[in-house]
C-alpha cells in the first residue's frame, strides 16, 4: 500500500482508530490506510456481514480489528460501541466520523422525513460520535476527522438534504476545534471529491453521467479511496499537530468550477429516471 512507502510503518502502532461506517467505500479505504501504518482499527456499521468482510481486509494488513453493529443515529449504541472498543483495543486516538447516507432528490419531491433521515445520519450521527468519543479522545489528546462533502461549500441540485447536513458538519467541526483544543483534541474535516467505485458515486452520477463528470475534474480523473485515506492519515499524524479547525478538500479541483455541470447532467438523469 502506497502510504507505507512514505510514512513510517509503525506510525500508529499502539493507537486505536475508530471509523464510523467503516465497512465499505471511502471509509474502509481510510481504515485500510491507518491499518497499513500499524493502527488498531475499530469499525461500526449497520450490517455485521459487511463489517466481517471489511475486518478480513483490515486483518490482512496486520491490524487488530474490532467490529460493532451500531447505527450512528443511536447515541447509546455508539456509547456502548466505544466502551467495547476501549476494552478490546485501548482508548480511541483518532475518530473518523464518516457514516453517511445520500440519494438524489429534487427539493420539491423530498419528504420531510427524507430530509431528516440524511441530516440524522450525517450531522446528528457525526455529533453523536464526537460526543460519545470525547472522554477517550481527551485521555489520548486525540483527534477527530469528519467526512464532509463539496455540497457544504457549493450548492448542488437534488442535494438540499446533504448540503444542509454537511455544511452543519463543517461548522460543528470548527466549534469543536475551538472548544476542545484546550483538552488537546484537534478536529478537522475532509471533503472528498468524486471517488472511483463508491456507493456515493453510483448514487450521484449513475452511468453516462459519471463519464461526463470525470472529464470535468481539473485533474481529469476520479480519485481513489486510498487518496482520501492518505489525507486522513496525514491529518491524524504528528505532522499535523498544529492543524485544527481546517477543511481539507481532496477533489482533484472538482469543486473549483462550481456545480453547474453537475446540475445539467443530473437534471437529465433525473428526467430519464422519471421517464420524461
Ligand atoms: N428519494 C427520495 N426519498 C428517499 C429516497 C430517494 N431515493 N430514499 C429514501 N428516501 C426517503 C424515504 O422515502 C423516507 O421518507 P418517507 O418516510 O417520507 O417516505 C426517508 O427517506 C427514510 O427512508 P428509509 O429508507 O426508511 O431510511 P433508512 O434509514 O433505511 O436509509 C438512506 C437511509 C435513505 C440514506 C439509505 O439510502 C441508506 O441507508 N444509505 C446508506 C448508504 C449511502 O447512502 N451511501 C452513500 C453515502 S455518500
Amino acid at each position: 500500500m502506497r502510504v507505507s512507502d512514505y510514512f513510517k510503518k509503525d506510525m500508529f502502532s499502539g493507537k486505536t482508530v475508530f471509523v464510523t461506517g467503516g465497512g465499505s467505500g471511502i471509509n474502509l479505504g481510510i481504515a485500510k490506510n491507518f491499518a497499513a501504518l500499524g493502527a488498531n482499527i475499530a469499525i461500526c456499521g449497520r450490517t455485521q456481514e459487511k463489517l466481517d468482510s471489511a475486518a478480513e481486509e483490515l486483518r490482512a494488513l496486520g491490524a487488530q480489528v474490532h467490529t460493532e453493529v451500531a447505527d450512528v443515529r443511536d447515541f447509546a449504541a455508539l456509547e456502548s460501541a466505544f466502551a467495547a472498543t476501549r476494552d478490546a483495543l485501548g482508548p480511541i486516538h483518532t475518530l473518523v466520523a464518516a457514516a453517511a447516507g445520500n440519494f438524489l432528490c429534487p427539493a420539491e419531491q423530498l419528504s420531510a422525513n427524507g430530509f431528516k433521515t440524511v441530516v440524522d445520519i450525517d450531522l446528528l450521527g457525526s455529533f453523536n460520535a464526537a460526543r460519545a468519543a470525547f472522554d477517550q479522545l481527551k485521555e489520548t489528546s486525540g483527534n477527530i476527522i469528519f467526512i464532509s462533502a463539496g455540497m457544504a461549500m457549493v450548492p448542488y441540485a437534488a442535494q438540499v438534504h446533504v448540503g444542509a447536513a454537511k455544511a452543519g458538519i463543517d461548522n460543528m467541526m470548527k466549534t469543536l476545534a475551538l472548544e476542545w483544543g484546550r483538552y488537546g483534541i484537534r478536529a478537522n474535516s475532509i471533503i472528498p471529491g468524486p471517488i472511483e467505485g463508491t456507493e456515493g458515486m453510483k448514487r450521484l452520477a449513475p452511468g453516462e453521467a459519471g463519464k461526463q463528470l470525470r472529464r470535468a475534474v481539473p485533474l481529469g480523473r476520479f480519485g481513489s479511496t486510498d487518496e482520501i485515506g492518505q489525507a486522513a492519515v496525514f491529518l491524524a499524524s504528528p505532522l499535523a499537530d498544529y492543524i485544527s479547525g481546517t477543511v481539507l478538500v481532496v477533489d482533484g479541483g472538482q469543486n473549483l468550477a462550481g456545480s453547474g455541470l453537475f446540475t445539467q447532467i443530473i437534471s437529465r438523469e433525473l428526467q430519464k429516471m422519471a421517464g420524461k
